[in-house]
């Protein structure tokens, strides 16, 4: 679904292949260009910490900066020459979009900036943003100290199952800019996962009746297709439960009870979509979309394939789903129900009564579709997927980062030169909403009625609170002006003592 140079930078987290001999020499050719004239970037605000950062002397070379791209924003008159402009240094290792070498001038709506890789530039003045990629945000591998003139910004499109640091306040908080799932973050991620508004219109693939017949030769009304079984929603403990009152059909390695036709391989979690497969899927009335974790605004590829199938998705991931349906009557929302067992009744129902069934399949109909919400975020949203046209999320979180940065660097300049007449830029700190998700509960039943030995409650509730451990850990290590990230630990520790002795 996404553009080949995503998924080649983000999803499988591979760096572009470059010869390193060659790199080495020009990464150090690169790094001894930040050195830069003080008038043009030093803050008013800046610390001894900034004063005394790393400055290496510059024995300059231009080829590192001879290709630049032609392409400019419509309101982007920046004509500075790459050493001028501010430096955004992508923190995590492979993650860095784009394929020329390590660094590369970007041209953006309203300004330019340099992106980087190379962790060098970390203390220099110039470097003004790291970039962090969610799921690979380490808080003992940070980068510190911490430079009161350098913003952090966090990308992170994933499940919060892969970093539940950043599902608490302390540790979303570390950052000044975001893009995540959450609407509420500065470059909301939230539809990432619909390409486009056409999508949902497909004609189902397999028609009711077709379906119907197929229920007449013992195929279950309901789908389940998971191979990652172990996970903080639990998924499997609540379908064990559904399985007792309505047929499910289960391919995956989790509770398997069907082996998969020869010619088909689970292809359920992959980007691509493989069209046998999906044909194969298709024929089921409805889907158990149940999202490995859970988190407002975090809903996958699970819900919307099953919409635009004509399968009709039996959701729990994100709390206010019903927020992003077509219609109110696009999914069924688990948690609606007082039970497995009622929603089961419920599924039986629908599947007995077409009628009902095909009120389900109505936002096919674009005039059917009522939800303003949904139609204006598609319509708004500066990225694309696999649409040319637009810059994909990544470069343009890059971009939404680099003009932030470039006016925080204006707004700085112009308020040391007149006090009087410009404010100084407003401090911005990322907060809980723009991606805090709860604390992980049983997919059925509740938390004291488990046994001590059960293996989720030994895995995910710890994992959330360690994790907001190493949240507070990092943010006290910051707070120290510490430059060692390793000792993380330690200060995890006496925070801990602190609190037994109940201090603060
Ligand atoms: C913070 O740490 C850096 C590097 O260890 C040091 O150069 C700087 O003086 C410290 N700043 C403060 C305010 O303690
Ligand atoms: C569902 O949408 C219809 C049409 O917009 C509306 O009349 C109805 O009240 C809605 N029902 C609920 C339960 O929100
Ligand atoms: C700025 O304001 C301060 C206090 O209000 C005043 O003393 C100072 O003269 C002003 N400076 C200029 C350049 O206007
Ligand atoms: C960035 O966030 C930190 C808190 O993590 C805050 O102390 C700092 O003032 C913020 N910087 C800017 C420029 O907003």
């Amino acid at each position: 679904m996404l553009s080949d140079a995503l998924q080649m930078a983000g999803r499988s987290k591979m760096a572009p292949c470059v010869c390193l001999g060659l790199l080495g020499v020009l990464c150090w050719v690169w790094v001894s260009f930040a050195s830069f004239p003080d008038d043009q970037l030093s803050l008013g605000t800046m610390d001894a910490v900034d004063r005394a950062a790393f400055q290496p002397q510059s024995a300059l070379s231009e080829m590192e900066f001879a290709s630049v791209s032609s392409y400019r924003g419509p309101g982007n008159l920046d004509g500075r020459s790459n050493k001028e402009l501010p430096i955004l240094l992508w923190w995590s290792a492979g993650l860095f979009p784009h394929f020329s070498g390590d660094s590369e001038r970007i041209d953006c709506a309203r300004s330019s900036c340099l992106a980087t890789s190379n962790r060098k530039v970390q203390l220099y003045k110039r470097t003004a943003s790291i970039i962090f990629y969610g799921t690979d945000f380490r808080a003992y591998e940070a980068p510190l100290p911490r430079l009161q003139h350098q913003t952090w910004a966090l990308f992170h499109e994933e499940s919060p199952m892969n970093n539940y640091l950043l599902s608490h306040g302390p540790g979303l908080r570390l950052f000044n800019y975001t893009g995540t799932l959450s609407r509420e973050s500065d470059y909301p991620l939230t539809l990432q996962w619909l390409p486009f508004l056409d999508y949902l219109f497909t004609p189902a693939s397999v028609s009711l009746e077709e379906k119907t017949r197929l229920r007449g030769e013992a195929l279950a009304p309901v789908l389940y297709m998971q191979s990652h079984c172990d996970v903080p929603s639990d998924r499997d403990r609540f379908v064990k439960e559904l399985m007792k009152y309505i047929q499910v059909d289960s391919y995956g390695k989790c509770l398997n009870n069907k082996p998969l036709p020869g010619n088909l391989e689970d292809t359920s979690t992959a980007t691509e979509e493989e069209q046998s497969f999906m044909t194969f899927v298709a024929r089921y009335k409805f889907h158990l979309a149940l999202e490995n974790g859970l988190c407002p605004d975090y809903m996958t590829e699970k819900l919307w394939r099953p919409l635009h199938q004509g399968c009709v998705p039996v959701y729990r991931g994100s709390s206010v789903v019903a927020d992003w349906m077509p219609n109110n009557h696009s999914a069924i929302v688990v948690d609606d129900f007082s039970s497995p067992q009622a929603l089961a009744e419920f599924l039986k129902r629908l599947d007995e009564n077409d009628d009902e069934y095909r009120e389900y399949l109505e936002f096919k109909n674009p005039k059917r579709v009522t939800n303003a919400r949904l139609l204006d975020a598609l319509e708004s949203r500066e990225w694309g997927v696999n649409d040319m046209t637009k810059p994909n999320y990544l470069n343009g979180f890059e971009c939404y980062v680099c003009d932030q940065e470039n006016a925080r660097l204006a707004a700085a300049r112009a308020h040391r030169k007149g006090p009087n007449t410009s404010k100084p830029p407003q401090a911005k700190v990322a907060k809980n909403s723009h991606m805090g998700c709860p604390l992980p509960s049983p997919g059925y039943g509740h938390v004291q009625d488990l046994p001590a030995d059960d293996g989720w409650l030994q895995t995910w509730p710890q994992d959330y609170w360690q994790s907001l451990d190493q949240a507070e850990g990092l943010e006290s290590l910051i707070r120290h002006n510490e430059s060692d990230p390793s000792l993380l630990w330690k200060h995890i520790q006496s925070m801990a003592v602190r609190r037994a002795r109940g201090k603060p």
